[in-house]
């Protein structure tokens, strides 16, 4: 028996992974509520490439992937409907390392796999501008079949040796789509890439994506929506080979705490395992908020560190925490115990200018950072505030997006301040900042 089993849930409800485009998907989203009517309208008035940014593990995926299927089910909902919205059953991601011809290989293996799982759907929508006939005729012919054995082979990876996948394939795929979804101005196939700061340099990405939409970024009916962290959009904004086809982000803020409040409750909910006993929690609702708060609304981090919190009851306790009080005092004492092991980590691992550079960061808002300051930390030149900020990354103490990167690789700054304007503080060391700061 695992712990979440003993106290009534399914499994574990704080699973870090992001909110998939399902109906208990979208169930278990929370909030978000103007987010997805922007989302849903962009994609309806497809206008090119839709952007999503923001920190990680603050919710751009699960938003995203919802937005995606209520538009669907908005799809199925309505027969007089004009619009179609399939989600793709892919997430796709690319990274420097990716092999370009297998990632396109790949993406039209997905779409004849969302067509072949989703046929049923489709056939039964009533949307006047698909056309059934068409993807009939070709459920029936020897390629999917074909296709079918490919996919099943190499859990989705086409064999780059057949020739198969390189000729005919993608036109076929190609030419099915633009005959099943005759309208592509209201209906096509929602497609995701995620994680776009995996494409480690600007160079990088603007290559891929570059070489990318002259292959599958420029299909009419093909919905795409770009997810990224920290000003990624920003790099590929200003290349103007880009720039006409991909829409301002959507930058998604922490959720608020209101609505934070019911992530916990409805995870709990959702994952109830017997249908009169609601699962055991050791956490309140309060003390989730506070925990919240202190990851700086990182949704990934909190339900990271609440798995750990489980843990530590189950496994640390003779007895579970019944009432409120003692959900809370038992709470208190693991929190402490938890931020004082991560602080502890950080100072053994920091000098002290860099400790004295992070106190400045987190007080940055209210005292800006001055060069007077700067020199009373002995941070007097450029080279010597690289070098502290580099470890300071390297750390996973602050995260540098890729553009400050390479300006700061490239001696692009002058003043020193203007270092310190685009960078962020990670959870990790957000969640240390009350210890540093005492
Ligand atoms: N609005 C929300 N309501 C409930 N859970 C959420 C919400 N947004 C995100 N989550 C959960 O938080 C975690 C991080 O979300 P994810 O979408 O993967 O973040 P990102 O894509 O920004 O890194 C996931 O476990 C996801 O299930
Ligand atoms: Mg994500």
């Amino acid at each position: 028996m695992s712990l979440y089993k003993d106290w009534g849930y399914t499994s574990n409800p704080f699973k870090p992974s992001p909110i998939e485009p399902t109906l208990k998907g979208l169930n278990l989203l929370i909030g978000r509520e103007k987010e997805k009517r922007k989302l849903k309208n962009r994609i309806k008035n497809n206008n090119g490439i839709i952007t999503v940014e923001g920190q990680n593990g603050i919710g751009k995926t699960s938003v995203i992937n919802a937005s995606i299927y209520e538009l669907y089910e908005e799809s199925l909902s309505s027969k007089e409907n004009d619009n179609f919205y399939l989600p793709c059953n892919k997430i796709f991601q690319i990274s420097s390392k990716n092999n370009l011809t297998e990632f396109i290989d790949d993406f039209y293996f997905s779409i004849a796999q969302t067509i072949i799982d989703k046929k049923k759907e489709i056939k039964e929508s009533g949307v006047k501008n698909l056309k059934v006939e068409n993807l009939n005729n070709w459920l029936n012919s020897s390629e999917v079949e074909n296709i079918k054995s490919q996919i099943s082979n190499l859990g989705g990876m086409p064999i780059e040796t057949s020739g198969f996948a390189k000729s005919g394939f993608k036109k076929q795929i190609r030419t099915l789509l633009s005959h099943i979804f005759s309208n592509s101005e209201s209906s096509g196939i929602v497609c995701v890439l995620d994680n776009l700061e995996l494409l480690e340099t600007s160079d990088d990405a603007k290559r891929t994506l570059e070489y990318l939409r002259d292959e599958i970024f420029n299909i009419p009916e093909i919905k795409w929506f770009f997810s990224g962290s920290h000003n990624i959009f920003r790099t590929f904004i200003s290349t103007p080979r880009l720039s006409g086809f991909i829409q301002n982000p959507l930058k998604i803020q922490q959720l608020p705490n209101i609505n934070a409040s019911y992530v916990l409750t409805s995870r709990i909910n959702s994952y109830q395992n017997h249908v009169d006993n609601k699962p055991y929690s050791p956490i309140t609702e309060t003390d989730f908020i506070v925990l919240f708060e202190s990851l700086n609304g990182n949704l990934r981090e909190v339900f990271k560190r609440l798995s750990n919190y489980y843990s530590y009851v189950f496994e640390e306790l003779d007895e579970e925490p019944y009432q409120k009080e003692s959900k809370s005092r038992v709470f208190k004492e693991w929190f402490e115990q938890d931020k004082n092991i991560e602080f502890k980590a950080l100072k053994d691992n920091l000098r002290d200018s860099e400790i004295n550079l992070l106190k400045l960061i987190y007080l940055q808002e209210n005292n800006p950072i001055t060069d007077k300051t700067l020199d009373e930390n002995n941070l007097t030149s450029i080279s010597e505030l690289v070098n502290v900020i580099s470890n300071l990354e390297k750390q996973g103490i602050i995260i540098i997006p890729i553009l400050e990167n390479e300006y700061i690789e490239q001696n692009k700054y002058t003043r020193r301040q203007d270092f310190l304007k685009n960078i962020f503080i990670s959870p990790k060391a957000h969640y240390i900042k009350n210890k540093l700061l005492d």
